[in-house]
């Protein structure tokens, strides 16, 4: 038997130069008006870029922070030859970009990835050296992701069939890792193969990454897709217009808990009480065994104008507290299966001793 197509990702979404010395993100606040480059070489404008989710999702924050991380190696390495404290350099950028977003694991992980790798290993090795195998490390994790995608595209295929109307919320596509992404891997695997499979992208307010990012990635594809208010999402499951909801993940807790976009919980909720399955698909960098449960992940509070403005308008009176959790946590039974690039978990969920 043929190994099952998968295809090629979509879009590129974060890369370092081969030399290292300069990360390349596409702005994916500008999508899908523009498609536009930016091209970072210090730790202001990584962090900024991250924070202001510039490059976003999971997987794709981590890549960008790891190979941020070497980039920031590689001109520490020349700063240190005319005095500069490399090591400081490299513990005090690690420490800004772990903080940029706190619930997404994948993106400390790099960054302690990349971080280790530039430790001395030999009293007389040049910095040079060091930024060598940093920069190694982070196409590494870069190309480690891509893989785990593909990997998730095929397992979770198998709960894609001909004709299937599947929903999904924020975006968990190409735009979102260094790869076809983690939630649309299978939709891609399935179209490539020529199944018929039509997407619902939920909005995802407040700042619309499905209605802007799955959407534009799903039409450049050729995968047919129709955005809904994330209001709309219950009533296409009581209508028999959803056949699977697959999401992604920002966390996944030991016990099976799931942090990921703010909204993805109701949805849960509305496919449990209609009897459609729902799904995460995820690589192994997002499971923390270390997590017991959902209670200890820690969600990430956004400003208030996120709510507060659409673009320049003001639409909730200035004075009227607004509450912006980035992301929300579906409990473990709520979840049908999680597809990782290892395979397909089926409940009781147990991931303590999960290889990450
Ligand atoms: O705030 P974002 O856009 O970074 O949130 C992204 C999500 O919630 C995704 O679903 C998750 O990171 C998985 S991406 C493969």
């Amino acid at each position: 038997m043929s190994a099952p197509l998968v295809p090629p990702p979509p879009v590129t979404v974060v890369d370092i130069s081969p030399a290292g010395d300069t990360l390349r993100i596409l702005d994916q606040t500008r999508l899908p008006g523009e498609e536009c480059y930016l091209e970072l070489r210090d730790i202001g404008r990584m962090v900024e870029a991250i924070r202001s989710l510039r490059v976003r999702g999971a997987p794709a924050i981590g890549v960008a922070a790891g190979c941020g991380m070497a980039v920031l190696g590689y001109h520490g390495a020349i700063a240190a030859r005319v005095g500069a404290d490399f090591d400081a350099i490299l513990m005090e950028s690690a420490d800004d970009l772990r903080r940029t977003r706190p619930t997404a694991v994948n993106l400390a992980r790099a960054v302690d990835r990349v971080l280790a790798a530039g430790m001395i290993r030999d009293a007389r090795e040049p910095y040079a050296v060091r930024a060598r195998r940093m920069r190694d490390e982070a196409i590494a994790i870069r190309d480690e992701d891509r893989a785990m995608c593909d990997a998730i595209g095929r397992h979770g295929a198998t709960f894609v069939r001909d004709g299937m109307r599947v929903l999904t919320h924020c975006n968990a596509g190409a735009l979102a890792t260094a790869g076809i992404g983690t939630a649309l891997a299978p939709i891609y695997v399935a179209h490539a193969r020529g199944q018929q499979v039509h997407v619902w992208a939920d909005e995802t307010r407040p700042l619309l990454q499905g209605a802007r990012l799955t959407a534009w990635e799903l039409q450049r594809a050729g995968v047919p897709v129709t955005v809904c208010s994330d209001g709309m999402a219950a009533t296409l499951m009581r209508e028999g217009a959803v056949d699977l909801v697959i999401v992604g993940a920002d966390r996944i807790a030991a016990n099976g808990d799931v942090a990921n976009k703010i909204g993805t919980y109701g949805v849960a909720v509305a496919a449990r009480h209609h009897g459609i399955p729902f799904v995460v698909a995820a690589p192994r960098t997002t499971i923390d065994r270390h997590c017991a449960s959902g209670h200890a992940i820690r969600i990430e509070q956004r400003s208030p104008d996120e709510l507060r403005r659409l673009g320049d308008r003001l639409v909730i009176p200035e004075a009227v507290p607004v509450h912006n959790p980035a992301f929300d946590v579906t409990p473990f039974p709520l979840v049908t299966a999680i597809v990782t690039d290892v395979g397909v978990h089926h409940p009781p969920y147990d991931f303590r001793d999960f290889p990450t």
